[in-house]
C-alpha cells in the first residue's frame, strides 16, 4: 500500500478525492486541511468532549470512563453534546488512546486521582510474547466504529468527524511504563538497550493501529489524528532512528483521501522530522510559535498546522482569554490552512462558556 498526500491527492483530481459529500467536503475543517482560504479558521478543542462539562460528569455517574468507552451509545451520545454545545467546526471521537493496549493482553485501568495504568508493563523480549495479534486487537475495538458510524449519522452533516488513535511511539511508551510518566526510564531502556525488541513493539502496535484508523474511515471518520502526545521527550536523532520509520510506515498504510494530523507536545525541535512521516497537517502545542515554525516547514503552502492556544488561558477572565486568542489570530494573519486548537487538552477545571466564548469569537459569532 502506498498512500498519496491529501493535498497531492486533491490536487491531482481537481475536486472532492474522498467520496464525502460535498457539504463535508465544502466545511471550513476540509478546507483548512486542503489549504484553502476559509472566512475563519476551523476550530475545534482537544478533549472538547470530558470532564470540564456538568452533562459529561453527569453521564459519568456510576460508571468507569471505560465503561463509557465500551458503550457506543455513550460514546456517541457525550461527542455529539459536546460539539453541539460549544459549536466546534469539527468533533472528535470519544475513545481513548490506549484502548487497543487493553485488547493487546495489558491490562488497563483508569483508576480515582491517578492516571492510566496498564499491567504488566512491558520491559524485555519474554515480555512482548505475552502480545496478542495486532489486527485481532484493532478488531476487537470494533464498539469505537460503531460510534463513529453513529456519531456520524447523529452529528450536523457539515461538521467532520476525527477518528484518532494513539502513535506507536506513545502507546510503547505508556505500555513500557505501565503507566504515565515524567522521564520514561523503562522506555529509553528498552530502546538503548534493547533495540530489536523495541522495533519489535513497534512493529506488532503499527498494523494493529493501521487496520484500526481505517475501520474508524470506513466506518464514517472524515480525518484522522495520530496523538505521540509524549514524543517530544527524545532528541531529533533518537526520533530518527527510534520512531520516524514506524509512523511513516503507519501513515503510508492509511487510506487515500483523508488527511491525517500528527500531534505531540514539547515537540518544536522535531517538527521537520515529524513532518517526514508524511502527515498533512502537524499540530503544535503552547510551547512553540505557530507562525515560525510553520514557516520553517514550508508555510501554508506545504502543510497545514493546527494549535496552539494555552489550555490554561481558558481559567483566565475573558478579557486575557481573547486578547491571547487576538494575538494568535493576528500573528497567522489570512494564511490558509490553519486549525485553531489548543496547544494540549482542555483542563478539566475549565468553565464550558469559556469555551463557547473563544469558539465564538474565532467563528465571528459574538
Ligand atoms: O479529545 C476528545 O474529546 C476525545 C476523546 C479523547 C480522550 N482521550 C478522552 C478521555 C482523546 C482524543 C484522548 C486521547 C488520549 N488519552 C491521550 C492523547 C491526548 C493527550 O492528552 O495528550 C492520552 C495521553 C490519553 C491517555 C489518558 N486518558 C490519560 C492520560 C487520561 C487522564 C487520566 C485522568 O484521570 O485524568 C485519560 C482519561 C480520559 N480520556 C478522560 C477523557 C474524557 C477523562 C476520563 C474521566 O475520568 O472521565
Amino acid at each position: 500500500m502506498s498512500r498519496t498526500p491529501f493535498r497531492t491527492l486533491c490536487k491531482q483530481t481537481g475536486g472532492n478525492a474522498t467520496g464525502i459529500n460535498d457539504t463535508l467536503w465544502e466545511s471550513v475543517f476540509m478546507k483548512a486541511l486542503r489549504g484553502e482560504k476559509t472566512p475563519y479558521p476551523p476550530v475545534w478543542l482537544m478533549r472538547q468532549a470530558g470532564r470540564y462539562m456538568a452533562e459529561y460528569r453527569a453521564v459519568r455517574e456510576g460508571k468507569t470512563f471505560l465503561d463509557m468507552c465500551h458503550n457506543a451509545d455513550i460514546a456517541t451520545e457525550v461527542t455529539v453534546y459536546a460539539r453541539n454545545r460549544i459549536g466546534a467546526d469539527a468533533a472528535i471521537i470519544f475513545a481513548d488512546i490506549l484502548l487497543i493496549l487493553d485488547h493487546l493482553g495489558m491490562d488497563l485501568t483508569f483508576g480515582a486521582g491517578h492516571g492510566p495504568k496498564l499491567n504488566p508493563p512491558i520491559r524485555c523480549a519474554a515480555d512482548l510474547d505475552r502480545l496478542g495479534d495486532p489486527i485481532q486487537a484493532a478488531a476487537d475495538c470494533s464498539y469505537v466504529c460503531d460510534a463513529v458510524r453513529m456519531t456520524r449519522e447523529q452529528l450536523p452533516e457539515d461538521i467532520p468527524l476525527i477518528g484518532f488513535s494513539g502513535a506507536p511511539f506513545t502507546l510503547a511508551a505508556y505500555a513500557c511504563e505501565g503507566g504515565g510518566s515524567r522521564q520514561f526510564p523503562h522506555t529509553h531502556s528498552l530502546m538503548y538497550n534493547d533495540p530489536a525488541s523495541w522495533h519489535k513493539l513497534q512493529e506488532k502496535l503499527v498494523p494493529g493501529l493501521t487496520a484500526y484508523l481505517n475501520s474508524q474511515i470506513k466506518a464514517g471518520a472524515q480525518a484522522i489524528q495520530i496523538f505521540d502526545s509524549w514524543v517530544g521527550i527524545l532528541s531529533s536523532a533518537d526520533y530518527r532512528e527510534f520512531v520516524l520509520p514506524h509512523m511513516k510506515t503507519l501513515i503510508d498504510g492509511i487510506v487515500d483521501g483523508i488527511p491525517v494530523i500528527y500531534f505531540g507536545t514539547n515537540t518544536g525541535h522535531l517538527l521537520s522530522d515529524m513532518q517526514e512521516s508524511g502527515c498533512d497537517c502537524l499540530g503544535v502545542d503552547n510551547n512553540t510559535d505557530l507562525v515560525s515554525a510553520w514557516e520553517n516547514l514550508g508555510g501554508s503552502d506545504t502543510l497545514s498546522i493546527q494549535g496552539n492556544l494555552d489550555p490554561a488561558l481558558l481559567l483566565a477572565p475573558k478579557e486575557r482569554l481573547l486578547a491571547a486568542t487576538d494575538k494568535l489570530l493576528a500573528s497567522v494573519g489570512d494564511r490558509p490552512g490553519w486549525i485553531f486548537n489548543l496547544g494540549h487538552g482542555v483542563f478539566k477545571e475549565t468553565n464550558v462558556n469559556n469555551v463557547i466564548d473563544l469558539i465564538k469569537h474565532i467563528q465571528k459569532r459574538d
